[in-house]
């Protein structure tokens, strides 16, 4: 397959490529430029929603029907919120955008503020990104020099001011009512929606909530236009009303046990096979893969025989994962056991959990539980099923919970257990020859420090 001709990365190699001067020698700006000069916010919100654009940062929402959520006529303030958390084990997308190519983030920002009457836009990064930091703050105050951003952006009536927030180092702070509450100063803990952001976000105001890989997609469409957006990845599914199609290149981030790690850009609809191999060397040692992360480890797992399946928003679907989220794949290679696998996973979550919700709190620490028992050589043949039902129940059931941080916690359990169900018997069997059959009366569970 010939390589897919970067855009979203295409100025990442370039010295000096996060100064202004270097983003404009290769047309940055130009962009925002045209549209101030031509478009109103009613038309480039027209212009994304045709693209088709799906939200990057793991629920793949429709972009710009997102911002026609923001209720009609509104005095203001609305504010653009740019969740750059990225705390999706696996995933540094974003961070490669920051790093790299702010001016990129910053333009994309300036457009979306304009699309959806933002004044003012709030950066939430990731407190473990300083180089972001540096880099993002140097490049606001640049485009403030420039007349990019504060008064009267390039002689139009738009103004926007961007701030940059450090995040409070967890996972719950991505999720975009959790980072909202933060934002305020408060602890991260998610809202009961509705009210939605777009009508009650930041300081209670309508605000949009939408990822850096986003927001660079949004500047790519101003500069390219639709057609070359939607020429690129998979197109909508006329059987199925509810797949809009996975247009445009995305950014997969490739970790694991494979020769050659990094962030790629490829076009939507890649399948995690070709990733691997073309991008990523193959498999690290000349070794078989076991099993795939295919969007974050709250995606679940595709098996080996599952690698082909496409890295679009309904592929990882079809084969029983939560979906694409964040695109980042980590690789795991043959020696790798599951039972550790899914015992680092249901510890992540434990400890992430905000604790607001009985089935999220008492699942995902009961999930280590058992896990513990059985790596301790005391599991007994029912813990899967136990562990089953912990999957089943802590995410799935519409409403109770109040964000997706539980259904995130479920699918590695289901996933594993299901489609490794051999591997978890045959460990539990070799490790407790003898008590592996006990049901009646039930050992006391261990308790195991989380930590
Ligand atoms: C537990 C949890 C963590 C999340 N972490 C992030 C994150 O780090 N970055 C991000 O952009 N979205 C994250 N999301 C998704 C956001 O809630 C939100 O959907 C997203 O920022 C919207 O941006 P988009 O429409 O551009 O994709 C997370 C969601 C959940 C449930
Ligand atoms: S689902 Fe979990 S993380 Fe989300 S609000 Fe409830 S307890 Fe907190």
């Amino acid at each position: 397959m010939a390589r897919f001709e970067p855009v979203l990365l295409a100025n990442i190699d370039r010295e000096n490529s996060h100064r202004l001067s270097v983003y404009e020698s290769t047309g940055g700006y130009q962009a925002l430029r045209r549209v101030l000069a031509e478009m109103d916010p009613v038309a480039f919100t027209e212009l994304v929603k045709s693209s088709n654009l799906r939200g990057r940062g793991g629920a793949g929402f429709p972009t710009g029907l997102k911002w026609t959520f923001l209720p009609k006529g509104h005095p203001g303030p609305i504010y653009m919120c740019i969740n750059a958390d990225e705390s999706e084990p696996g995933t540094f997308n974003n961070r490669v955008l920051m790093e790299e190519d702010p001016h990129q983030v910053i333009e994309g920002i300036i457009l979306s503020s304009f699309a959806t009457r933002a004044t003012t836009a709030y950066i939430y990064l990731r407190y473990e990104y300083p180089l972001s930091y540096e880099r993002l703050q140097g490049a606001i105050d640049e485009a403030y020099a420039a007349g990019y951003l504060g008064k009267n952006i390039q002689g139009s009536d738009f103004s926007l001011d961007i701030y940059l927030h450090r995040g409070a180092a967890a996972y719950i702070c991505g999720e975009e009512t959790g980072l909202i509450e933060s934002l305020e100063g408060k602890r991260a803990w998610p809202r009961i929606k509705p009210p939605f952001p777009a009508v009650e976000g930041v300081f209670r105001k309508p605000t949009v909530v939408n990822n850096i890989e986003t927001v660079c997609c949004v500047k790519q469409i101003a500069q390219r236009g639709v057609d070359w957006f939607k020429s690129i990845g998979v197109p909508a599914d006329p059987k199925n009303s509810r797949d809009p199609g996975s247009y445009g290149p995305k950014l997969y981030c490739l970790s694991g046990h494979v020769e050659r790690p990094g962030c790629y850009e490829a076009p939507l609809g890649i399948t995690c096979r070709q990733l691997i191999d073309e991008y990523g060397g193959g498999v690290w040692k000349g070794r078989r893969a076991k099993a795939a992360i295919p969007g974050g480890i709250s995606m679940g797992l595709l098996t080996e025989a599952e690698l082909d399946t496409p890295l679009d928003f309904a592929g990882p679907g079809k084969v029983g994962c939560l979906g694409l989220g964040t695109a980042a794949v980590v690789v795991m290679d043959e020696t790798v056991s599951m039972v550790d696998f899914l015992y680092n996973s249901c510890r992540f979550f434990a400890h992430e959990s905000c604790g607001q919700c009985t089935p999220c709190r008492e699942g995902t620490e009961w999930s280590v539980r058992m896990l513990a028992r059985i790596k301790a050589g005391k599991g007994r043949l029912r813990d899967l099923d136990l562990l089953l039902e912990i999957g089943d129940t802590i995410g799935i059931i519409p409403g109770t919970t109040i964000c997706g941080l539980a259904d995130g916690a479920a699918w590695p359990i289901k996933n594993a257990i299901r489609k490794f169900r051999d591997e978890f018997e045959d460990y539990i069997k070799r490790t407790n020859p003898t008590g592996y059959l006990v049901t009646d009366p039930v050992p006391a569970l261990q308790v195991v420090s989380l930590h």
